[in-house]
């Protein structure tokens, strides 16, 4: 497995096997690896001939000093466990190498990024855009691979892939969740054994949600479950919303055809857990 530090060289390794004719599957995160980044490795690895793997904590995407600061990095386990999946290419810049100067773009992505996530962390998806078309255009993949748990993530990729003509097949990829339903996540290693335990609560209360959902109206069943989590000591839900998959778009009433997802975002103490679910 090969280790790259920078943009040139990593374009470098796609161009010769792009020669060969070989596919590229990619794989960006931000380290700290665990069974949801492998299990993106892993579709990969089937699909393409070659996989990369980015690992690259972005600080444009942070609109907290202390949350970047926070997040946890373990870039020689993360070697380890892309060695033992037979990743064949990590792309692991540095701040200065991605960013050699600032990026001013700005990318209005309409009502996509003003809602939920977009909402409490302004900035959030202009960020990950910047740094998601710098790595495309570095690694110039085939196909792109990101998970369903950053469900808003997932759909801002898939239109900006759209609308600024990537050909890149964005293939989303189902959440991995702790045998208690909890959804994998970097984040989880912040937790307390204490906060470790409740954690579950909030995708065990949208479970429940989903099974009720005839018994009451969309406002009542959003409330139920903002109020459930809510009484839990060391839970704090910032927003949980039930919406369009298609255009993030809150529904009002459950015979919307459309596909519905609720989304949610809770303290859990100072650790901020996102997840999802369909309804
Ligand atoms: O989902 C993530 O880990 C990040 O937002 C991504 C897509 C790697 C961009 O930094």
């Amino acid at each position: 497995m090969q280790i790259i530090k920078s943009k040139a060289e990593m374009t470098s390794f796609v161009e010769n096997q792009k020669r060969e004719n070989r596919t590229i599957g990619f794989v960006p995160t931000m380290g700290a690896l665990h069974e949801g980044h492998l299990a993106l490795v892993r579709e990969s690895i089937k699909s393409n001939s070659r996989t990369v793997v980015s690992i690259f904590v972005n600080p444009t995407q942070f609109n907290n000093k202390e949350d970047l600061r926070l997040y946890p990095r373990d870039e020689q386990a993360d070697f380890e466990k892309l060695r033992a999946e037979k990743c064949d290419a990590v792309f692991f810049p540095t701040v200065e190498e991605m960013y050699p100067e600032p990026d001013e773009r700005i990318f209005d992505l309409g009502s996509l990024a003003t809602v939920m996530e977009g909402e409490f962390r302004p900035g959030h998806f202009s960020g990950v855009v910047q740094i998601v078309t710098k790595l495309f255009d570095t690694v110039k993949p085939n196909r792109a691979y990101f998970g369903k748990k950053d469900f808003q993530q997932l759909t801002i990729i898939q239109h900006i892939t759209k609308q600024l003509n990537y050909n890149i097949d964005i293939v989303p990829v189902p959440t991995v969740r702790e045998k208690d339903g909890l959804a994998k996540s970097s984040r989880n290693k912040l937790l307390t054994a204490e906060q470790r335990k409740i954690a579950p609560k909030i995708f065990e209360i949208m479970s429940i949600a989903v099974l009720e959902k005839e018994k009451y109206s969309v406002q009542e069943l959003k409330n139920r479950v903002v109020s459930k989590i809510d009484a839990i000591d060391g839970l704090r839900t910032e927003y949980f919303d039930i919406v369009n998959s298609q255009t993030l778009m809150s529904i009002n009433s459950w015979n919307e055809k459309c596909e519905k997802v609720g989304c949610i975002a809770v303290y859990c103490g100072k650790v901020r857990l996102i997840d999802n679910i369909l309804f």
